[in-house]
């Protein structure tokens, strides 16, 4: 392909709308959607371990190291759709997840630090230690739900 014709082909890909800014543009309903589904999903994959480490289901060290692998990436999707243009949608998140941004900013940071060690604790494969980090992930969850999320009826 000639230069002209590469330049063209980006110019086109990135007009596209394949730029970050795309995502701040998503309506503020479909925002929401995207973001409880994202937390739906770290539902679906943090579930099992939690399990694990509390001994409610069989210890399987593959499941934990794939989860890991996956949490690792889901942890860093929800947040870009708690945009302030969302406010006024009706959903679980309480005014104070865009009153007190950084607060919620820390508990994500928490969260994806907790998920970083999880994921380097099933390198070494070491059981217990595995499934200490499992509990520290989880009160990961439960510190930002306790400030950040509606309580369940
Ligand atoms: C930094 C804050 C924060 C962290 C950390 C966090 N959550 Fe959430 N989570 C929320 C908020 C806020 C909502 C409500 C979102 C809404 O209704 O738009 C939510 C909703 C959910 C939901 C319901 C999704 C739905 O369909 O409405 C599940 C399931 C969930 N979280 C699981 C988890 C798990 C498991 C973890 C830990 C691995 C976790 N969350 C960590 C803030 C957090």
């Amino acid at each position: 392909m000639n230069k002209k014709l590469l330049a063209a082909g980006l110019a086109l890909a990135l007009g596209a709308g394949y730029t970050l800014s795309a995502v701040a543009q998503a309506k503020p309903e479909v925002l929401v959607k995207q973001r409880q589904a994202a937390m739906t999903l770290t539902g679906k994959y943090f579930g099992p371990l939690s399990q694990m480490a509390q001994g409610k289901m069989p210890y399987n060290g593959k499941i934990v190291a794939r989860n890991a692998e996956f949490l690792t990436v889901l942890s860093q999707m929800p947040w870009d759709g708690f945009s302030p243009a969302t406010a006024d949608i009706k959903s679980a998140a309480l005014p104070a997840v865009y009153k007190d941004a950084a607060k919620f900013k820390a508990a994500q940071e928490l969260l994806q630090t907790n998920v970083g060690k999880l994921a380097a604790a099933t390198k070494g494969g070491n059981e217990g230690a595995i499934k200490a980090a499992i509990g520290d992930v989880g009160k990961s969850c439960g510190n930002c739900h306790d400030n950040f999320r509606e309580k369940k009826q």
